[in-house]
């Protein structure tokens, strides 16, 4: 287990946390958002996001504090008076800012032990932000660089200060796994997933999900995982339910400088908006026009602040999702926003195998919502549970009531498949399905009658159905027969059957 992290609660591979910030003598409840400060230019100053905002742990650039005229004042007061943030500060190492403006004079160990003098409670080494056009030869070599800087953290003193092991290797997820393997071996405290940004702001979510949960099968699920970069709130939801514990935005206040404002299902320019679609203080003040109407800075304060209530606001919803056990359908409805973030929660589904394990065993309910709800780990998980059941002689599978003249008459629910009635008010079973099925649903139906009937080689089995279509009757084993369930005639419906 990792020492300075622990789980809470947790839901698909989404979890509730906290980080034990020991030089700050802080806890960090995660999921967590860290406003990113840029300390040329604070539309929201740190005070602020602490008290109105909430913020528990804020981001800063140790390598442009270094660079800048701040940096004596940084050094003599300490980045929490400096800054003016009693929570958990963070510090990136300019590992962005170094891959564009190529190579600088300063070493990884340097800048790490420049952030350790000016107070930081987490501090980055120099990774290399490996972009998604490099070759599998560019990134393995970028990622050897990056291992290799992270093993030498040790060199450095460090005191309490919590250090990232970022994990790099482009968009190969062979190259993932690896680094987030090597990097949990350093022993070091938090793992950001590094060089998203370029596969989000190309709206490449299937891609940014496939690189994410790679570097989760290699980190395994004790470690803190911080998505570098990410700072949208439409992107949360899906991200917390890969198992991100944390985040940082620049966002806010960059889109706020470009009018630009964010809400849950995407961007909205407000030079477009006729209304104001949020409830926060800001917006419930104020009228488009309003805005439009403020000078430069005051609007841009007032957005960034909006932006920063909606992203502060989906965390809090998140959270409450993990706890009541329905996070993959607020996944789903996020998922609406937008055709590429449907290709990232299908892509989260296909990952599946690995929700499985840190799922709960029982949650509140179940809703089916769409076609992809068909391949939800509950429904997998049910299917593995099929193939261990055994049932003898004549067993009907039905959408209707008891039926008595079988030895077994067996409820059977789209998406789930057949289950004994004794489970049907157990979880996942009590699920809530639209009376107007997708074809998915009762596709999955049938593949959980196969695992029954596969495993269980010497009974006979009867499917009453109310109306499947043909392409899900036609996957059943031919060992099924098939019958309408109106064909069931009333005598043996009442269960008055020839026994
Ligand atoms: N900020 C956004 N992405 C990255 C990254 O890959 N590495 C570092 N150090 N900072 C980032
Ligand atoms: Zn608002």
């Amino acid at each position: 287990m990792n020492d300075v992290f622990e789980l809470r609660s947790a839901d698909a591979a989404g979890r509730i946390g906290e980080l034990r910030v020991p030089r700050s003598d802080t806890i960090v409840e995660t999921p967590a958002l860290m406003p990113v400060i840029n300390p040329h230019l604070q539309t929201i100053s740190p005070a602020r996001l602490e008290t109105e905002f909430g913020a528990e742990i804020c981001i800063t650039n140790g390598y442009i504090i270094s660079q800048s005229d701040y940096r004596e004042e940084a050094l003599s007061k300490g980045l929490h008076e400096f800054l003016d943030f009693s929570g958990a500060i963070m510090t990136d190492s300019g590992a962005f800012q170094l891959a564009e403006y190529g190579d600088i004079d300063a070493t990884s160990a340097d800048i790490l032990d420049f952030q350790y003098r000016i107070g930081a409670d987490i501090a980055t080494p120099i990774d290399i932000p490996t972009p998604p056009e490099a070759s599998h030869e560019r990134a393995a070599d970028e990622l050897a660089t990056t291992q290799s800087r992270l093993e030498s953290v040790s060199d450095v003193d460090t005191g309490a200060m919590l250090v990232n092991a970022p994990v790099q290797g482009g968009v190969y997820t062979d190259l993932r796994e690896r680094a987030a393997r090597d990097a949990r071996e350093t022993g070091l405290d938090l793992h950001p997933v590094g060089a998203v940004v370029p596969l989000m702001n190309d709206y490449r979510y299937g891609e940014m999900v496939d690189v994410v949960a790679a570097a989760k099968r290699g980190l395994g699920a004790a470690s803190p995982v911080h998505l570098f970069g990410a700072g949208h709130p439409m992107t949360f939801a899906l991200a917390v339910a890969l198992g991100c514990d944390l985040f940082d935005s620049a966002a806010y206040a960059l889109y706020a400088r470009d009018d630009r404002y964010l809400t849950v299902r995407g961007t909205e320019r407000l030079p477009e908006l006729d209304y104001l679609p949020c409830e926060c203080p800001v917006c419930v003040a104020h009228t488009p026009d309003d805005l439009r109407a403020m000078p430069d800075d005051e609007r841009e304060t007032r957005l960034a602040e909006h932006n920063l209530y909606v992203s502060f606001g989906e965390l809090r919803r998140i959270k409450q999702a993990i706890r009541r056990g329905d996070l993959l359908e607020l996944v789903e409805t996020r998922a609406r926003g937008h055709p590429a973030m449907v290709d990232g929660y299908r892509a989260l589904l296909d990952h599946t195998d690995r929700l499985e394990r840190q799922d709960p065993a029982s949650k509140d309910a179940f809703f089916y919502l769409s076609a992809e709800s068909a391949q939800r780990p509950e429904v997998r998980r049910h299917h593995e549970r099929l193939a261990r059941l055994s049932v003898e002689g004549d067993v009907l599978l039905t959408e209707g009531d008891i039926n008595t003249a079988y030895d077994a008459s067996w409820r059977v629910v789209p998406p789930f498949g057949p289950f004994p009635r004794a489970l049907s008010e157990t979880y996942p079973l009590t699920a809530e399905v639209p009376e107007r099925l997708d074809d998915a649903a009762y596709e999955q139906a049938a593949e959980g009658i196969r695992r029954l009937v596969e495993t269980n080689p010497d009974a006979e089995f009867t499917l009453a159905h109310r109306s499947w279509p043909e392409r899900a009757l036609g996957a059943l084993p031919e060992r099924v027969t098939v019958r309408p369930l109106e064909s069931m005639d009333e005598y043996e419906e009442r269960g008055e059957g020839e026994s």
